[in-house]
């Protein structure tokens, strides 16, 4: 069995590729830069997803990794006799696309899917929902310069997941043929507001930090002084606007699946506490 692995230094192919290779299983792991990628030993790196299909068993999609060579990709491993697809997909693949700001970024969490159920192979599509580390980039410099973190809707709810339970599911999607057919909706163990989430970052640092509702257009500055600009804020003030005083969905996914409880925010906020620290 030889699984390739798309998007392998990225926030859940990194700790993919780690899990499989500590299992034993032979990996292909595609990045633009293999020199720089510092895998474990005896991981093959790859810099071409296409050269590394020949002779795999199992393929891990991720749509912003491939970006224009999605369906190309799709079709050379059906060519090839790949025998399973694992998409990463989202939790919000069907809603409106103005209320998802991965699509801003390019990202195609819908075609992945789909293009993985038309394929004709086995497949798994992983539905996960907010990432952890998305904390990081969106409330870090915040927190590090002071003891307020502002966005919009303090009531809005999620359900976080840490990337590591995603690749742990995605391993188990790879490497077993229990989850073929499967659309499964990924989430953290608990649903928390915004300003809960916050409380969880305070409480583990020990600082008295606070969720404050920003104005739209504060928002929007924001979002472009971090880079994902004004359009990706517009879609995550319309995604979070739905989940106001409507609590998030927690699944037992991870749990069910990996046999293991899924991470608290708060542990994994503990494991990383040097990302918010002054
Ligand atoms: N963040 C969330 O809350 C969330 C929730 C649900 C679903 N998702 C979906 O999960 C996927 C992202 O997964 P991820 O966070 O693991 O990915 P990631 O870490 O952002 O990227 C994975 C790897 O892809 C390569 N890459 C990144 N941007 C690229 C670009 N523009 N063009 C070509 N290669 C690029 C990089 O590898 P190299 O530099 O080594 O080539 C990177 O390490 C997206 O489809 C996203 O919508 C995210």
């Amino acid at each position: 069995m030889t699984i390739v692995v798309t998007g392998a230094t990225g926030n859940v192919g990194r700790p993919l590729v780690t899990q499989l290779a500590a299992a034993g299983v032979p990996v292909r792991a595609v990045t633009r830069t293999p020199s720089a990628s510092q895998f474990p030993d005896g991981v093959q790196a790859a810099d071409s997803v296409l050269d590394a299909l020949p002779g795999a068993s199992a393929v891990f999609l991720n749509s912003r990794a491939l970006g224009p060579q999605l369906s190309d990709v799709v079709e050379s491993a059906r060519r090839h006799r790949v025998r399973k697809l694992v998409a990463l997909s989202a939790i919000n693949a069907d809603d409106d696309f103005s209320r998802q700001p991965s699509r801003v970024r390019g990202d195609r969490n819908k075609e992945v899917e789909q293009l993985c159920v038309d394929s004709g192979l086995e497949w798994v599509s992983l539905r996960p929902t907010v990432f952890a580390t998305n904390f990081v980039g969106m409330w870090s410099a915040q927190i590090r310069a002071g003891d307020v973190v502002g966005g919009p809707y303090a009531a809005a709810s999620s359900a976080p997941i840490v990337e590591a339970d995603i690749a742990a599911v995605a391993a188990h999607a790879l490497s077993t043929d229990e989850l073929v057919g499967q659309k499964i909706p990924l989430t953290g163990p608990q649903a928390l507001t915004n300003t809960e989430l916050v409380d969880v970052i305070g409480t583990v640092l020990g600082r008295p930090l606070r969720y404050v509702e920003a104005p739209p257009d504060v928002v929007r500055q924001r979002f472009i002084a971090i880079g994902l600009g004004g359009d990706f804020a517009d879609a995550y003030t319309a995604m979070l606007a739905d989940s106001v005083d409507n609590p998030a969905l927690v699944t037992g996914e991870v749990e069910k699946i990996t046999g293991r409880p899924a991470t608290t925010f708060a542990q994994w906020v503990s494991a990383h506490r040097q990302l918010f620290a002054k």
